[in-house]
């Protein structure tokens, strides 16, 4: 009895399947908005600003254009916050701009394997949607292509067919050029903390020398990050991915997309290093899989076992020059435009490769003192990490970034820093590659994968090291102060009785002559002490852990 009593509540399969259907990716996201990075008030609207800035420095770079960005922040009176992004970019044109800016996964240049800022193709679209579920608003967009015609529209997002839907679209005369989004959002708000708007776009700023930004903050004031250089960055460039950086999953994408009708000319094409000697080696090594058959009719088993048995050959190191680094004079000069520090030094370091196959590069920089440093509530400053991926700053989940774990495993009182978290100094990184092991979809902190860590480390105890220098230098300088204080303070007695013993001589003679004397013999310590400074030397670190 009791088990006819159960099948009388079972439910029928297809009944619950009533229920299921396709959902779109832009579904997804709206109920996952934090994978957007979208949670949080503050953290919300950096993200707002971070993904049309870094747009619009992509665009520029990618059209060769000194990139001119404009970004306004208002409180309405009914608590929404509007955001105004302007640049001079390369604008988009009218046919182009509902799937870049209204559409997800679709506006973008994903399969193109260089190094951008923006790599997915849903910042654009992310921001539409999200102002248009926090006040069911549209975003306004101007876009102008220099060609004297200027295009304007109003756009939300179908959310069920992931399409844009566009309103209030006119064409007009006129000599904009760029892109111009103006959007309504709620649950956001500005504050001067050290993950809001402010604080990203001095960061961006130190990392992009050539951009000049502005930002409107809600009370009106406004801040002008000057431009310091005309050096525009060079064009990334589009680089083979190397055999050891790709995964069973990212060969069977680029195999269905190819269109190399041999699975073994694919391989060839698509690699860097390559050759079809290597294809042959590889081919004798799975001898189930037949390199004969189309790219497109890979398997996973297959694709597994390329994969496994191209980690037991031997591989030429990948090509390191589509590697855009910021470059040690463009670091150094903003670090002086924006921190003022009393002493500066960046790092040149070669590029370094993780996982066997994907190059990457560190570029590290020390700033002490003037505006170095993070300001603590006491006003008082304490060392201050400024994470960057390819220039972008990187403002959330600092514990979990390669950047901090470096920071931290270094021995700070080695280099004279008695307490790394009360010291004003700023450290800066740049974590530059085609491919950043990001640890999440917010895309804010880079995976402690060994090598990385290691190699940051070294980055920044090679600037820590001149650091160090700099500072014995004052401290020296300092003590020599002192005593040459306290010895001038006998000279004018000294001068007065030597006097008055030999009963001739003016004792305003005297004390010119001793005061000579003892800044003769100063000057001569002072270079001695230097001389032993360098003797003594700081011992190259980096060499002396490999050796132990
Ligand atoms: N300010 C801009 N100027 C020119 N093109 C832009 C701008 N903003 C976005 N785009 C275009 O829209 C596309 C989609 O942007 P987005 O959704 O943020 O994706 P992603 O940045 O990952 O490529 C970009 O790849 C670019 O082609
Ligand atoms: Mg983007």
């Amino acid at each position: 009895m009791e088990d006819e009593k159960e099948i009388e509540n079972e439910v029928n399969g297809s009944e619950i399947f009533k229920e299921f259907r396709e959902y779109s990716v832009v579904e997804f996201f709206k109920k996952n908005r934090q994978m957007l990075g979208f949670a949080g008030k503050v953290r919300s609207l950096t993200t707002i600003v971070h993904e049309y800035t870094t747009n619009s420095l992509d665009a520029c770079e990618e059209a060769h254009i000194l990139p001119e960005m404009m970004i306004k922040v208002e409180d309405l009176p009914d608590g929404h916050v509007k955001v105004t992004i302007q640049d001079n970019g390369p604008g988009i044109p009218q046919s182009h701009l509902g799937k870049a800016m209204g559409m997800m996964l679709a506006g973008t240049k994903f399969h193109r394997y260089m190094q951008q800022r923006g790599q997915q193709g849903i910042g654009g679209a992310g921001c539409t949607l999200f102002s248009q579920i926090t006040t069911g608003k549209a975003t306004k967009m101007r876009s102008g292509l220099g060609d004297g015609k200027v295009y304007e529209c109003e756009m939300k997002i179908d959310v069920k067919n992931n399409q844009p839907l566009i309103t209030n679209q006119s064409e007009f005369m006129g000599n904009f050029r760029g892109l111009r989004v103006e959007a309504e959002f709620a649950e956001v708000k500005y504050d001067k903390s050290e993950h809001g708007v402010y604080e990203y776009l001095k960061r961006t700023a130190m990392a992009n020398p050539h951009a000049q930004i502005t930002l409107i903050e809600p009370t009106g004031e406004k801040h002008v990050f000057q431009r310091v250089s005309d050096k525009i960055p060079e064009k990334p460039t589009e680089i083979q991915p190397h055999p050891l950086g790709v995964t069973t999953g990212d060969l069977i994408d680029i195999a269905h997309r190819t269109d190399s009708r041999k699975l073994s000319s694919f391989l060839s094409n698509t690699f860097s290093r390559m050759s079809s000697a290597k294809v042959e080696e590889l081919a004798k090594l799975v001898p189930t899989v037949n390199f004969e058959k189309s790219p497109k009719d890979l398997k996973w088993p297959e694709a597994e076992a390329i994969v496994n048995s191209v980690k037991t050959l031997k591989w030429i190191a990948p090509p390191t020059d589509a590697l855009r680094p910021i470059g040690s004079d463009q670091i150094d000069k903003a670090l002086k435009n924006i921190l003022a520090p009393e002493f500066v030094s960046v790092s040149e370091r070669k590029p370094k490769v993780f996982r066997g196959g994907i190059p990457f590069m560190v570029e590290a920089a020390i700033a002490y003192g003037g505006n170095s440093g993070r300001a603590k509530a006491d006003e008082s400053k304490g060392g201050d990490i400024i994470r960057y991926a390819n220039r972008v700053p990187l403002m959330f989940d600092g514990g979990s970034c390669a950047i901090t774990e470096a920071v931290k495993n270094i021995d700070w009182k080695r280099y004279d820093i008695k307490d790394f978290d009360n010291a004003p100094v700023s450290v800066f990184t740049n974590f530059v590659s085609v491919h950043v092991p990001y640890t999440g979809t917010g895309k804010q902190a880079i995976t402690m994968e060994d090598e990385i860590v290691e190699e940051i480390r070294y980055a920044i105890m090679e600037v820590a090291r001149d650091l160090q220098v700099y500072l014995r230098g004052k401290v020296r300088e300092m003590d020599k102060e002192t005593k040459k204080k306290i010895i001038m303070r006998y000279v004018k007695e000294l001068s007065m009785d030597l006097a008055d013993l030999a009963g001739e001589g003016a004792p305003a003679d005297i004390e010119k002559k001793l005061a000579n004397l003892v800044e003769n013999k100063y000057e001569k310590i002072e270079g001695d002490a230097e001389e032993a400074g360098k003797v003594e030397g700081v011992k190259e670190d980096e060499e002396n852990e490999k050796e132990e």
